[in-house]
Formats: C-alpha cells, structure tokens, sequence
C-alpha cells in the first residue's frame, strides 16, 4: 500500500523518481506525487512538488520540475482522507525545509493530531501523514538537528509505517522503516530509497535491506545505518540481487495480466524446479511437527489452503490452513512443535508478517513460499523458498497462484518420496499449457464473455482439488469486474446456497475427471433443473452443460491449472466492460497495512 521512492545521485532526480514510481504503481494509484530539491546561485536551497490525482500512465519524463539531484517522491493508496490533490504525497514542512512521503498508518493519529492542535498547528489535509511533519517540526524546534527530529517523531508512531524525509537545509535523507518495506539501491554515485528492489532494479542490482526499527541517512554522499531507539550505528550489508528480476514489460501484450495469465506455461515450471535435496530440510521439518499450519491473505491464502489440501490428501500430513488475518485467535493453539508455511506474492503483506511474528513468538518454525526475492516474508523465515515466477506487476495474482500450487503439489510428492514423479506431471501440465492458449479458445471466451457481462450474479462450484479454485476463480473476477462472483463447495449447495439459483444464473461447475465428478455432476443436475445457466469447466463435456469450457490436460492434477480458464473470463469481461484489468478500482498489489 503506498509507494515510496527516493533518489540522490548525477542524474536527473525528477526522471529517476518517476521511472521508480512507475514500477510501485501496483502498491496504490490514486495519485502520486514528486518533490525535488534545488539550489540557486546563491546556494540557498528550495523545494519545487509536483502531484496528480491518477496513475502516472505513460510519463517518461518530468517537464514541470527543475533538474535536481534529489528528491522523494510517492504512490498513493488512501487510508486517511479521500483521493484529491491537497491529500497527495510528498507533504512539506510550512517553511519548507523538508518534505516527507509516508507508507503505512498512523495508528495514534487522533491522538497526535488533538496535541499537535494544541501547540498551534493547523491541518490542511486529512492524511495521517501531516501529523508526521508537524511532529518533525515541532521536535526541530528543540533538537534543531534533521536526523533527531526525525527518530524522535518516528518513535511516538504506532502502527506499521516507513518514512522517507529530505531536508532542503543540507540535502540530507532520514528513512526509518517499522514494518512497511525499505530497501536501499546503491547505485554509481547513487542511491534509491524504495519501497522494493523491482522499482530500481533496472538501474542497479546491488541492496542494503533495511530492518524494521532501523533508520539510514544519506549525508554528502554517503549512508549510515542506526538502530532508530538507541541512535547506534549498525554495520549494514550490500547484496547482489539476481538480474532476472529486473524485467518488467507487457512484451507486446496489451496488459501485464493477459501476459501473466500466458507466462504460466513457464512460470509453473520454474516454481518446481526445486530438486528433491533442496526440498530436504522443509520434508524432514514438516515431519518432525506436530501440526503444520499454512497461511496467506487474499488469493495467496487460497494457495495457502490448496497446499494444506494436498499436504494432507497426498502426503497425509496434518495440515491446516489459515486466513492470516484471523490467525489471532489459534494463537493458543501454536507451540515450539509447529511449523507455518506462510504464502505471499509481495512477501510484504501485513496481515501475514503479523501472523508469522504472533507463530514466532511462540517457538513455531517458519518457512515461506514468495514470489519478491528479499521480501521481509523470506527474511523472517527459517526456510525461504521462492515461487520464481519474476515480476508480477498486475494487481490480481495470476502467476503467482499457479506457481505456488505447483510448489505445494511438488512438496507432497517430495514428503512421500515421489518428488520426480510429481515434478514430471507437473512440467507436463505446463507443456500441455503451450498448446491451450489458442485463438479458437480466446475466440470462445471472449464470446461468452460478452454474454456474461449482461449478468450481476455468478456462481462458481468446485469439490476436492477444485474447491479452493472455485474460491480464487471468483475472487479473480470480481476484482476486475466488479461483479458479484461467488464460489462454493459443491457439496456446499443444497444447504443453502441453492436458493440463490434463480432462471439464467450462471452457475459455473469445476468438473474433474476424479473421484468427485458424480457429485458435481449432480449438482450440475439440481441447478439445471432450477433453471440455472450450467457452465461445465473439465476435462469432458456432459449433457448437463449449456456452455463447455476446456481445461488444460493433466495426469490427476487438474486443480494446478483448473484458474486459468477464469481468469481468461475475468479478463475478457472486463475488457468488455471497459474496466482497466491491471489497475482495478479500490485494490492495491501489496497490502502492507492493517
Ligand atoms: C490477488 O489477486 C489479490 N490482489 C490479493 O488477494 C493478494 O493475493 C493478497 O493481498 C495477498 O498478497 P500477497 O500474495 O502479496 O501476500
């Protein structure tokens, strides 16, 4: 939620930020904004803003601001106040000697605002964030130092937040992270202050990760790190990041979710090419717990729950999901026994971090599947393994899915000594995948999906393998059409949910050839009769279908590629009803506040 970025360095910092903000635009894009510092012939300093309500869109260049080496600059996704210019980042200090954009929230705000009033501020905008720069203000005055002002404000904060501050007075940039991302590129003579390595990565591949409560300060040319609480300096660490990672195109694509969507034949591949040995120390660890609880928000907690299903379906391990904002209350459940695989695209989620801190600090393992190599997710786990998907920039998780069920499928068979059986049928599923994206099948979709659209309800219903698909295929298409889509267990259905079946609903019905197709079937049957609208999605065709989806051939697991074909509906119905299928209204990619 919200994207920070912060450049010094010999190029044009107003281009630097825009072309950094662009790659964070899918942490919010309700508006964004980019501040720079300047110095006149008389080496006084002053700051020029530039903010637009929107996205960035095509912007390569920032005319509207004077060429500078420095700057700050921000993504917006509103939490505190509505979307409009006067609430847009970077905020500045009344005389303007610094300027400010926050990640997170405030969460004393009220608090703050009621004793910041007292002293005489006045509020121009709803953000939490002012409060921030009046606080910094306000230190100044006694401290009369930058860096101080800043740790002190940053310390009375509750919540989950990450400030970048640049002082005009002597060019100088404090950023202190507590639990929103922060990461440092460090570049020739350059440095980037951002929210993910992705936004620079394009510039420069080396990073310092920055840990929660720590704060770095760029100076004349160089950086130093402190603990925020003592003021100590700490030594820090430059990586090297892996090249790979710095793509980011549509490659002829008209969107990134249409090209992700069509990356998976790879993508699946590439999650399991873990060999059986890498695999080793999780299998010897998840048979050395008691209990083994996964958990993921959103669509990563669906792969979440599809990983507890195989681990207990094929490997008969004692495998549990969990929503990780509902985790608080098996809080007493967790021992030093237990093992968490948390399951994250960003690896910067709050709800999980907070989950996998509430495991930790009752002695569970941890262990982690994420797509973002770096992310604070891998960093807290005992085990880290990637998804390996590259840079998922569309806000609705496509790849990142698949990659993560062909993880849990390819750790299953590891745990019951079948990990080359199970990564052959894996990489099988994804050969059949080259030869399913065909104009004929596009044609098919595209068609039905310009009938669908004249429908508000839909329903989808999956059993077994496919019941978390049904789940995670009707969260892809409300997020991107804005329709109300709703999965259920197929077995779910004639306990309440069949009253909702009326003449014409569309009821799409996950139909494997497995041990669950007669149910399904018959489900399939007591809709139809209801007058539903029967949209088989399978393997085989029955009577019972008005309308027949293929899916994607496979030896038995199905459930790994059984998505795609909603998520080709979702896209087309929403190119259909003119919705921008990358940037849905209301979402962000990464959820990194409460
Ligand atoms: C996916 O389409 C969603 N935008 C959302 O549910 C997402 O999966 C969730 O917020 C978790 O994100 P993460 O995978 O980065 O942890």
């Amino acid at each position: 939620m919200c994207g920070i970025f912060g450049y010094v360095g010999k190029r044009n910092a107003g281009n630097m930020i825009v072309s950094g903000l662009k790659r964070l635009e899918y942490r919010g894009y309700d508006s964004w904004g980019v501040a720079v510092v300047t110095k006149d012939k008389l080496n006084s300093s002053k700051i020029d803003v530039l903010k637009k309500v929107g996205a960035i869109g095509d912007l390569e260049e920032i005319k509207d601001l004077p060429e500078s080496n420095i700057g700050v600059g921000h993504t917006r996704w509103a939490t505190h106040g509505g979307v409009n210019y006067v609430n847009a980042h970077p905020h500045y200090a009344s005389d303007k000697s610094f300027v400010l954009a926050q990640n997170g929230i405030v969460e004393n705000y009220q608090e703050l605002k009621e004793d910041l009033k007292k002293l005489g501020y006045k509020f121009e905008t709803e953000t939490d964030t002012e409060i921030i720069v009046h606080l910094i203000e306000e230190k100044l005055k006694t401290t009369k130092k930058f860096k101080e002002a800043v740790r002190q404000s940053f310390l009375e904060l509750k919540g989950r937040n990450t400030i970048i501050a640049l002082s005009t007075v002597d060019q100088r940039i404090v950023a202190v992270r507590n639990g929103s991302p922060l990461v440092v590129g460090v570049g020739d003579d350059e440095f980037f202050f951002a929210s993910d390595t992705l936004s620079f990565l394009d510039k420069t591949n080396k990073a310092i990760f920055i840990n929660d409560r720590e704060m770095i300060e760029y100076k004349e040319g160089k950086i130093k790190l402190f603990n925020v609480e003592t003021s100590e300096e700490i030594d820090f660490k430059i990586r090297t990041l892996d090249e790979k990672q710095t793509e980011i195109s549509k490659e002829g694509f008209d969107h990134y979710m249409i090209k992700e969507i069509v990356e998976q034949k790879h993508t699946i591949k590439e999650a399991s090419v873990y060999s059986a040995e890498e695999l080793l120390p999780l299998v010897n660890q998840i048979k050395k717990s008691k209990t083994v609880y996964t958990v993921g928000a959103g669509t990563a907690y669906f792969a979440a729950s599809q990983t507890a299903f195989f681990l207990r379906k094929i490997a008969g391990i004692r495998a549990i999901e969990l929503k990780a904002y509902e985790m608080d209350s098996y809080k007493n459940l967790f021992t030093k026994d237990d093992l968490v695989i948390a399951f994250s695209q960003s690896g910067e989620t709050a709800d999980t971090i907070e989950a996998l801190e509430l495991a930790k600090s009752k002695g569970s393992k941890i262990a982690s599947l994420v797509n973002m190599v770096g992310s604070t997710t891998s960093r807290m786990s005992d085990l880290s393994y990637y998804c390996r998907s590259g840079p998922e920039i569309c806000v609705a998780s496509t790849k990142a899915f698949t990659a993560k069920q062909a993880w849990g499928l390819l750790l299953a068979g590891s745990i019951i000594s079948q990990h080359s059986e199970m990564q052959k049928k894996i990489h099988n599923s994804a050969n059949n995948l080259e030869g399913y994206f065909t104009d004929e099948l596009f044609t098919q979709i595209k068609k039905l999906s310009k009938k669908l659209i004249e429908k508000e309800h839909f329903f989808v219903l999956g059993r077994g393998q496919n019941f978390n698909i049904a789940l995670e295929a009707a969260l892809k298409v409300k997020e991107i059409t804005y329709k109300h889509f709703e999965g259920f267990a197929g077995g779910e259905l004639k306990h309440g949910v069949i009253a909702l079946v009326d003449k014409g609903t569309p009821v799409f019905v996950i139909s494997s050839d497995d041990e669950d197709l007669e149910n399904m079937l018959s489900a399939s049957a007591q809709v139809k009769a209801r007058g539903a609208w029967v949209i088989g999605v399978g393997q085989s065709n029955n009577d019972l279908f008005d309308d027949f989806i293929p899916t994607v051939q496979s030896e038995g697991i199905d459930a790994l590629t059984n998505v795609i074909p909603f998520q080709l509906i979702s896209y087309f119905m929403a190119l259909e009803l003119g919705n921008d299928p990358d940037k849905p209204r209301n979402l962000a990619k990464s959820v990194t506040v409460k």
